[in-house]
């Protein structure tokens, strides 16, 4: 482990001099990034922080005070396994590959890229976040987030100039170059150009969309393009975290605005009322859906067969690994009507990959709503039906209930308001959004958490303003 080498790393990276001066090249253009673009008004704090300083379970998390700039950013693969073999598509069991194979590069060079962006991109989108946080602990736990998005994008980069030459250097200056929601030079997915400028979006964005995140890791990670698949394993550690405080961020707003329906009206008690929170779900939810690409794909079917993209636990959930006999049934829109039609699986693996996703999505809803229902209240929050506010695949360009009802655009546009934040919602939210600093306070729209981090006490000085 070379974790004191200017770029922390365990992949040698003082042994490969040319990808070593091409990353130093590359770290003060990321370090001015992260000063104009990272969190605004903390850079000089200190943070009470997790650091990977090692990939192994033991250990892989050092927590201590630091300043975020001075966060080690490094380089952590997870080991590699002696005799690793592609693990499904047409090369089934052939050797891992270490290099790119040439056809699949232009192909691979874009998946990482777009895998790239998505990091950076949240940590803009959550930059004036820590001036309204609601605790220390919910602040830390931001920046925390935000840290590791950032560690992310080292992730990427290091495998754009490993293995992608000098296009790889180029998409890696380009990572830094682009800006969420500017629209000159947005970023690539549109619900990374989303605005995310009030807690409940910060909390519904690590709940459901670094979730898409966590599932297109975990394809990744079952590559035969070993490097990608070593990556993004150790990045799925990391991810877990994000997740955790989107879940719990959430539960806890509902239970707080469940122990203010019992004492009187939630907005005159300054709280989040639970048809808010719900629309919340329905616009993050359905913007998170879209990143998993069109129901029916040539592209996974491509990346499938080259044994590059498997599916959620393709070792582990199935013993057919070559999915070429099998077909799928979808529903898709045709002549204005909702109909099925069966689809060799191959190309319809991103919506295999959805489906993975939606479930997981639900226990997060079940684990809201026995939330609520220990508070008392009789209400409960949904996902909406997956065909809802799509913009990306088959359903973009039609118009759905939350049921997944095909209804007219005129009926959508007249409705909307009932399931999407509208701007009087949004700026209701925002209102709420007063900053508490002092230790062991928290801001009356949500409840604290269970515990603090790692042992500590949830009135701990998670950060020292
Ligand atoms: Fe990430
Ligand atoms: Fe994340």
């Amino acid at each position: 482990m070379n974790l004191y080498d200017r770029i922390p790393n365990n992949v040698n990276l003082s042994e490969d001099k040319k990808l070593q001066r091409a990353l130093e090249k590359w770290l003060p253009n990321y370090l001015d990034w992260w000063r104009e673009m990272g969190p605004e008004g903390f850079q000089e704090k200190d943070v009470w922080l997790r650091t990977a300083v090692d990939v192994g379970s033991e250990g892989w998390a050092h927590f201590d005070y630091v300043k975020m700039p001075d966060y080690r950013w490094g380089i952590f693969l997870e080991p590699p396994q002696p005799d690793a073999k592609v693990g499904f598509g047409d090369n089934y069991g052939r050797p891992a590959y270490q290099e790119v194979p040439g056809e699949f590069r232009n192909a691979l060079r874009r998946i990482i890229v777009t895998q790239g962006d998505t990091e950076p991109a949240s940590v803009e989108q959550q930059r004036q976040l820590g001036k309204t946080c609601p605790s220390l602990y919910d602040l830390r736990n931001l920046f925390q987030v935000n840290v590791e998005e950032g560690r992310h994008l080292w992730a990427m980069v290091y495998l754009l100039h490993g293995y992608f030459g000098r296009d790889g250097r180029d998409e890696a200056d380009e990572l830094l170059e682009r800006r969420s929601g500017n629209p000159d030079k947005p970023r690539i997915l549109e619900a990374f150009n989303q605005p995310c400028d009030d807690w409940l979006n910060f909390f519904a964005f690590t709940m459901f969309t670094d979730r898409d995140g966590k599932y297109q890791l975990s394809a990744l990670a079952e590559s035969g393009f070993e490097p990608l698949a070593r990556t993004c394993q150790f990045m799925l550690t990391e991810e877990a975290h994000h997740m955790f405080v989107g879940d719990t961020g959430l539960g806890r707003v509902c239970r707080r605005t469940a122990q203010l329906m019992k004492k009187g009206d939630v907005r005159e008690l300054g709280g989040i009322p639970l048809e808010i929170i719900q629309k919340y779900i329905n616009f993050w939810f359905s913007y998170s859906l879209d990143l998993f690409g069109g129901e029916i794909s040539s592209n996974s079917a491509d990346f499938f067969a080259a044994g590059l993209k498997g599916r959620y636990k393709e070792r582990d959930q199935y013993t057919d690994h070559s999915a070429t006999n099998e077909n799928f049934t979808m529903t898709i829109v045709e002549d204005g009507q909702l109909k099925t039609r069966e689809v060799p699986l191959r190309n319809a693996l991103n919506e295999v990959l959805r489906g993975e996703y939606v479930k997981d999505c639900e226990k997060g809803l079940a684990r809201w709503n026995r939330v609520l229902a220990e508070e008392g209240a009789s209400e409960r929050l949904f996902l909406p039906h997956p065909r809802f506010h799509r913009h990306v695949g088959e359903f973009a360009g039609h118009t759905f209930d939350l049921q997944g009802n095909l209804i007219s655009r005129e009926e959508f546009e007249s409705r909307k308001s009932e399931w999407l934040p509208t701007m009087e919602d949004r700026e209701y939210v925002r209102s709420l959004m007063h900053p508490v600093f002092e230790i062991g306070k928290i801001a009356n729209w949500i409840a604290p958490p269970a515990a603090g981090i790692k042992g500590k006490p949830f009135d701990y000085e998670y950060v020292r303003l």
